[in-house]
């Protein structure tokens, strides 16, 4: 009923039933909200009610029984899990730790793209995206691409499957890699060299957040790292290559403002990024208009609750309507739809096209 696009219909059904809606998605009683208000409300007001997430089948073969991040029920582990990957897997120091690789593996692809222009032969940029964001993360999490085990085209050859089954596929990898790292650990005397090493301390420690972590969490963290980090990426960059292509004159302003900071001599490099402003407002565009999650991951409430006269049952299934929130008429001008708005006020105003 909802179609290949349901943002889109539910976004539809907005318009005539308003910013919340209540749907029955078969026994599942849900909740639809499509205004940034209604949104600030179920998000931050309420955010507590909210936190947890449905257990939808997927969730519990492809997370190992919820004990991943973005499917773990609110409570004790939930909180643990959050500080655990924001303290030990997403700080600062680690992801500067990853510079280097990240250097390395964006001036292989730009070398790529200038060869190929040099003959003057086609090239996906799409595909090389894909697999250059691919790249950069296997090797933060695992400390190897993915040409070693050839995880992905596994996964693909298993989503014909049975989710059970390829659970079981994906699981047999993990065990292998932990197994690597585990047999390495002896001759790096504590040394991280990915995410897996510094999962492997905390289990041998077992002091860390109060959380007792086993194989199983450092599985489920790790599926979920690669499953979250992945096309979320890329989608945003090929969105925003196609945007730029669409708007030629954006397009300018960018390469005008590459030259202006970086120079015509180099490669840019993370540390540019603070003086790449208008490029900054071009990604941000993008990604309101071509959201990556555009129903966001579902959310399931904890108790009944009453928002503004509307009573809401405990265990209903709440989808913010990411896609929607972007094209909000009343805070985006009506002309939501355009790639460039008034909003966006800049010294080089790009009007479209
Ligand atoms: C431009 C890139 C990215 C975009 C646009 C993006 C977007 C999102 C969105 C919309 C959600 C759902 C939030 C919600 O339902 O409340 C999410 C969740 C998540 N993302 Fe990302 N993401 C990106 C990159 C990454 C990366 C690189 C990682 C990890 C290495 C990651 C890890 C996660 C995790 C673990 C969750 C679940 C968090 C939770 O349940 O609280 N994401 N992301």
């Amino acid at each position: 009923m909802l179609g290949d696009l349901p943002h889109r219909t539910l976004s539809q059904l907005a318009q005539t039933y308003g910013p919340i809606m209540y749907l029955r998605l078969g026994l599942v009683p849900a909740i639809v909200v499509s205004s940034p208000e209604w949104a600030e409300l179920f998000l931050k007001t309420h955010d507590l009610v909210f936190a947890s997430r449905p257990n939808i089948m997927a969730s519990q073969y492809l997370s190992y029984g919820r004990k991943n991040m973005s499917f773990a029920p609110y409570g004790p582990y939930w909180r643990n899990i959050r500080k655990l990957c924001t303290l030990e897997l997403l700080s600062n120091l680690k992801i500067e730790m990853f510079k280097p690789m990240r250097r390395k593996e964006l001036l292989h692809y730009v070398e790529l793209i200038k060869s190929s222009a040099a003959r003057r032969s086609a090239i996906d940029i799409s595909a090389k995206v894909g697999s250059l964001i691919e790249d950069m993360t296997y090797q933060m999490l695992f400390g190897f691409k993915d040409d070693k085990f050839n995880l992905k085209s596994s996964m693909q050859e298993g989503l014909s499957r049975r989710m059970k089954d390829l659970s079981k596929i994906i699981d047999g990898f993990l065990e292998k890699i932990i197994d690597e790292h585990v047999r390495d650990a002896k001759t790096l005397q504590g040394q991280h060299r990915d995410f897996i090493d510094v999962m492997l301390s905390l289990m041998e420690s077992n002091e860390t957040h109060q959380e007792h972590l086993d194989r199983d969490n450092t599985k489920a963290i790790m599926l979920d790292m690669l499953a979250a980090g992945m096309d979320t990426s890329t989608t945003v960059i090929d969105w925003t290559i196609a945007e730029l292509l669409r708007h030629p004159r954006c397009l300018k302003l960018v390469q005008e403002e590459l030259e202006n900071a970086v120079g015509l001599n180099r490669m840019v490099e993370e540390k540019d990024l603070p003086k790449l402003d208008y490029l900054k407002m071009v990604i941000k565009e993008s990604m309101r208009l071509h959201p990556v999650a555009p129903l966001l991951i579902p959310r399931e409430s904890i108790e009944d609750i009453t928002i503004n006269g509307y009573f809401i049952p405990k265990k209903s299934r709440v989808l913010i309507n990411n896609w929607a929130l972007g094209r909000d008429p009343n805070s985006w001008s009506s002309n939501a739809e355009e790639f460039y708005r008034k909003v966006y006020q800049y010294q080089h105003r790009c009007p479209r096209t």
